[in-house]
């Protein structure tokens, strides 16, 4: 196969980070997708609908002119969040509430430290149609790292999921297959995103030839065995699978660091990775439902209009960004890819 035209993708989980960041990253996201879920976790995190809407301004301000881009934007869960915003947030448009547990990734410092505390926050989100996005890992640290999201889905969702069985959570980033299996067991209310970088690699790439801070994400990478799990689950057609890059960008200097940051920025090139997971899996002809028609199925959202090819076309991925005062550096920086993706007129 050398071409592939499908209905615009969306990204269901995006890092943009804000001011003079927005400019080097918006622009990668708005040339391949129509909508991304925008990720609350800035340094002073997004707990209310006003600063979510302005913070929706000041990414559409740099977006180019030629494109058209619309960012859904979602509030920080945190143990003092009212459960009167939830209406207020809902009536603005707002699509979701993160639960960062408290220290589980970069900026979750704010996050909840016990679920218990949220419950009538989560009521009113029950009622009011709002979806729960989870960032699903345990923070206890006698948990081994590559434990935690195992170890979440017992000790965590599934209890969260009996108490409000008509709320709709979206497991993020999900990287074992233990959450494969979890979501396909669900009968209702539970998809699961898929980062690229999830279904390309497993947990060598941390260490090959010495440590690469660029391929630390959290949750981390896992061994082989659940990379297959998850590329079987993101091309099976299971409309409960669908993308969400988790691009994460840091200055490169916050990445090169004897105390690395965790994420990947995969935007510039996310839908070349996603084609090439999908070719190596031999399921190309599943791709479109997986970054274009499960997304919106489960937000209830309409589908896009526009179509995206991608192209049989090799390419080298650029070396760096200008990012800020900084560098960005994506990842596979320098390597080829195969697949090039362009907007359709
Ligand atoms: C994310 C970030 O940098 O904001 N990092 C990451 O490793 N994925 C946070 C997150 O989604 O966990
Ligand atoms: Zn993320």
């Amino acid at each position: 196969m050398e071409t592939l035209d499908l209905i615009q993708p969306d990204d269901w989980h995006l890092h943009v980070r804000d001011g003079d960041f927005l400019k080097t990253v918006v622009p990668h996201t708005a040339e391949q997708f129509a909508r991304a879920v925008i990720m609350p976790n800035l340094k002073v995190p997004l707990t209310q609908t006003q600063d979510a809407l302005a913070y929706k301004e000041r990414i559409l301000s740099n977006v180019p002119k030629h494109l058209s881009f619309e960012p859904l934007m979602t509030l920080y869960l945190t143990d003092h969040l009212k459960p009167s915003e939830i209406a207020v947030a809902k009536e603005q448009g707002i699509v979701a509430l993160k639960l960062y547990p408290a220290g589980a990734t970069t900026h979750s410092d704010l996050g909840v430290t016990d679920i218990k505390r949220i419950y009538p926050v989560l009521d009113a989100m029950q009622r009011h149609g709002l979806l729960l996005l989870v960032h699903g890992e345990v923070t206890d640290p006698s948990v081994d790292i590559f434990d935690r999201e195992a170890v979440f889905i017992d000790r965590h969702l599934e209890p969260l999921r009996k108490d409000f069985p008509a709320l709709k959570i979206v497991f993020e980033h999900i990287t074992t297959q233990q959450a494969c299996e979890y979501v396909k067991s669900a009968d209702q209310g539970l998809a699961a995103t898929l980062t690229a970088h999830h279904l390309l690699l497993n947990r060598n790439a941390i260490f090959k030839g010495g440590l690469r801070p660029h391929y630390y994400c959290l949750p981390v990478l896992k061994r082989e065995t659940h990379r297959m799990a998850l590329l079987e689950a993101a091309t099976s057609g299971d409309e409960r699978f669908f993308l969400g890059t988790d691009s994460a960008p840091h200055l490169a200097t916050l990445k090169e660091h004897a105390s690395a940051c965790a994420g990947c920025y995969t935007a510039s090139v996310a839908m070349s990775l996603y084609a090439s997971a999908f070719e190596a899996a031999g399921r190309m002809d599943q791709l479109e439902r997986f970054a274009s028609l499960n997304g919106p199925a489960f937000y209830g959202l309409e589908k896009n209009t526009q179509r995206l090819r991608l192209q049989k076309q090799s390419f080298e991925v650029q070396v760096e960004y200008p990012f800020g005062e900084g560098a960005l550096k994506p990842l596979f920086a320098g390597e080829t890819l195969e697949w090039s993706a362009h907007l359709m007129a």
